[in-house]
Formats: C-alpha cells, structure tokens, sequence
C-alpha cells in the first residue's frame, strides 16, 4: 500500500508506483486531498492498474479503511508531509491515508520531504521519533536541492533506496526463520530476607532489544528475563520470567538443548547470601555480616554442553583490561562470540537506550562498533552470528 501527501515530491510517486509493480508487488494507492494537486490520481491508477482513493467515502463508494489496513503486507508512505507526520504522530484520521494507517498491521515505512528548517524543527524531529516508537520505519530524507531553493537535508529518499530499503527489510526479517535463539537478560536479585535483595542496575534492554530484532529476522525466541520493569513487545517471543540466578539456571538448562543460539546477556548476580532470613532482618548493631556463596555460572555450564552446530554467545563488562578479559571469558566459558561493553563512553551501558560495544571471536580481528541504538547494535550481533552459520556451511 502507498500513501502519498501532499508535497511537490508526489510526482516521485509515479516512478516509486512503477517500481513496486516492476518487483512484483500489488500496490494500492492512497491519496490526500492535497496530494491530488501534485499529481493525478488518474496517472497512479494507470500505474498501479488498480482505483486510487483519495476519499474515506465518496458518492459511490465507502472505503473501508478497516479492510485495506488488513489487507496490506506493508504500508509506504511517500512523500509525507510535516502536517501528515503530526497527524500520524497523534493519531488524528481526518482522511483515508491517516485512517488507513491507525488499522494497518503491517509494518509501516515512511519516507518524509520537506523544506530544510521544516525538517530541522525540534516538532518534525519529535514527530519522527514518536513514528518510529510506534515501531514504524524512517526512510530517513536525504541532502540536495529543495523546492524552495535552499539546500540540504529535506529531500525524499529517491524511489530507488525506497525499494532497496524495502528489500533490504524483508529479506532480513526471514533470515533467521528455523532457527531457535535463547536469550538471557536483565539483573538477577538474590534474597537477603523477604524484603531485601542484592541486585544491579541493569535494566534488560540490551537483552530485549536482541529478542526483538531475531523475532523480527524469523526466529523462534524464547526470553529468559530477570526482574525488569520492560518486556518485550513482540508476540512471538515466549517469555519467561525469572528471579534469582538459580531460577534463570534452571530456565537456561532446560531450553538450551533445543536451541541453535544462545545469548547470555543478563547480568546475573556472582554470588548470593548462604541463606535468605526467613523473617525481616532487625537493625541491631553498627555491623551486620551477610555471607554470600558462588551462583552457578550458566554461561560456563552451556559452554561445556554446547554441541556441534549450537552457538554461545556472551557479554562482558571491564573497568581495565578491557580486551584481554574478554577474550579470557571467550575462551574459559567456550564462547563462540563475546560483546564487550564499554563503559567510558556516554550513553553506553546501563539503562540507556544507546550502547557502543566491540565483538569479539576467537582468532578474529576485534570489531568496534559505533555508539547507535540497542536495537541497531541487536541487529550487527545477529548479523555477525549469522556470518558464523553461513562460514560453517
Ligand atoms: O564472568 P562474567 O560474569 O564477567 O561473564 C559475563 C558473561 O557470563 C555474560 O554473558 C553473563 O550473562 C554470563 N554469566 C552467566 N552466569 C553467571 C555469570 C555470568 O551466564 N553466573
């Protein structure tokens, strides 16, 4: 489905119309009101060889919105305007592009033009990354000549790298299909009586940023999620929920021998009290002595019962030394792949929704990666990890 806005850049439409027909696509056009100013519903109906609507109903027909929203398999909206945007972003369906959007199900892509401080103003940018909270792909605008004259960012993406990032997107989301991805995230908590527990700041969402991108790729995930206050979004994912390192031992153990990758990257509590007190424990004296003892380590224990054509991968953490830990832990837990976190850049880490990591393998060159988005970081693991399948073929 193609929506198209109301923009001098509408008649890019037309080619991107030919294009998506040319790769085989079925391509139902959406049109505002204003977008019929810019170019001729009757020149996208020749194109498309369907009726183009430009109206929630008209004299002789009612467009169900409903309908088109579940018959899509995805929704392109391109040119989209600054107004449209902040129509999108809030929800508003005053005509059949935006009422198509609020009922579609597929994934949504969309590609805005505008005037250069249009697209710089701190509103557009908001809107843009409300969309894309929504879960809905930027094909991000690019540099040139505008309309108004002026130069620089602003510019639709051109029809070409519209349908190369489509293909780019649905060749990718169906290249892990088959395969069965075990992921560990989130701090554990460890009892100290009922009401205290030793813990850390992570957060899960490194962890569930890669449960995501592999449910995205194909993939059957199962998430073993220690005490965060996020989840997943995604369906698919089968989630289990856990508590203490024992009960995400327990978890691991049981669905490793089925899985084809496995990613450690919770942050699990070393150690835990010897006992949790069974009552609350009264203040009493300047000092209280809490003994710990050692959790299992479930990264060491898959390591050691991983089989031929089973893949571990894990994280690691260093304040020094940074590189030569890493590659000690790759190779004493029997990893396949280890990503380290940096610490000392900003934005890294904990809590954030950014991270900057390095990956590392054995007998391999490390590779640094950018600080980006964890999903975007989610999404080099996996391509990395899929790298590791395609070599052993
Ligand atoms: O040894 P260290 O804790 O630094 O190793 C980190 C890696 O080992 C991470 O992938 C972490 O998820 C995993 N790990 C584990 N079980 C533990 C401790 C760490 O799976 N008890």
């Amino acid at each position: 489905m193609l929506g198209i806005t109301g923009s001098i850049a509408a008649y890019k439409s037309a080619l991107l119309t030919r294009l998506l027909i040319k790769a085989g696509a079925e391509v139902q056009v959406l049109m505002t009101p204003a977008a019929t100013s810019f170019i001729s519903p009757l020149t996208l109906s020749t194109l498309s060889r369907r009726s183009v609507y430009t109206q929630v109903s008209s004299e002789d027909s009612w467009n169900n919105h409903v309908d088109l929203g579940l018959w899509a398999d995805a929704m392109i909206i391109a040119p989209l305007t600054a107004t449209s945007l902040a129509k999108l972003a809030n929800g508003l369906a005053d005509n059949i592009l935006t009422a198509v959007y609020l009922s579609a199900r597929c994934p949504v892509f969309f590609a805005p033009a505008m005037d250069l401080d249009m697209w710089m103003h701190p509103s557009t940018q908001q809107n843009v990354k409300q969309l894309q909270t929504y879960g809905n792909h930027l094909i991000d605008v690019e540099e040139g000549e505008l309309a108004s004259g002026l130069s620089g960012a602003g510019r639709m993406a051109e029809p070409e790298h519209i349908v190369q990032a489509l293909n780019r997107f649905f060749n990718r989301s169906l290249s892990m299909s088959g395969k069965s991805v075990l992921i560990t995230a989130g701090p554990t908590y460890e009892p100290i009586d009922p009401v205290r527990f030793i813990g850390n700041h992570s957060s899960g969402k490194m962890g569930i940023a890669i449960a995501e991108e592999a449910a995205a790729r194909g993939a059957s995930v199962t998430l073993i999620l220690g005490p965060s206050a996020l989840q997943p979004e995604s369906e698919s994912i089968r989630l289990h929920r856990v508590t203490t390192a024992r009960e995400m031992y327990d978890a691991a153990m049981a669905a490793f021998p089925a899985c084809d990758v496995a990613i450690m990257a919770a942050a699990v509590a070393d150690y835990r009290p010897a006992t949790a007190a069974e009552e609350k424990i009264k203040k009493k004296g300047d000092h209280l002595e809490l003994q710990l003892v050692k959790n299992p380590d479930i990264a060491l224990t898959l390591g050691q019962s991983k089989t031929p054509g089973q893949y571990l991968i894990g994280f690691a953490l260093e304040t020094h030394n940074a590189e030569a830990h890493a590659r000690g832990k790759l190779q004493r837990k029997n990893l396949d792949l280890i990503v380290l976190n940096s610490l000392q850049d900003e934005g890294a880490g904990f809590g954030h929704d950014t991270n900057k990591v390095s990956l590392i393998r054995a007998g391999n060159k490390t590779r640094e990666l950018e600080l980006k988005t964890k999903r975007a970081v989610a999404a080099d693991l996996l391509d990395e990890i899929e790298s590791l399948f395609t070599e052993k073929n």
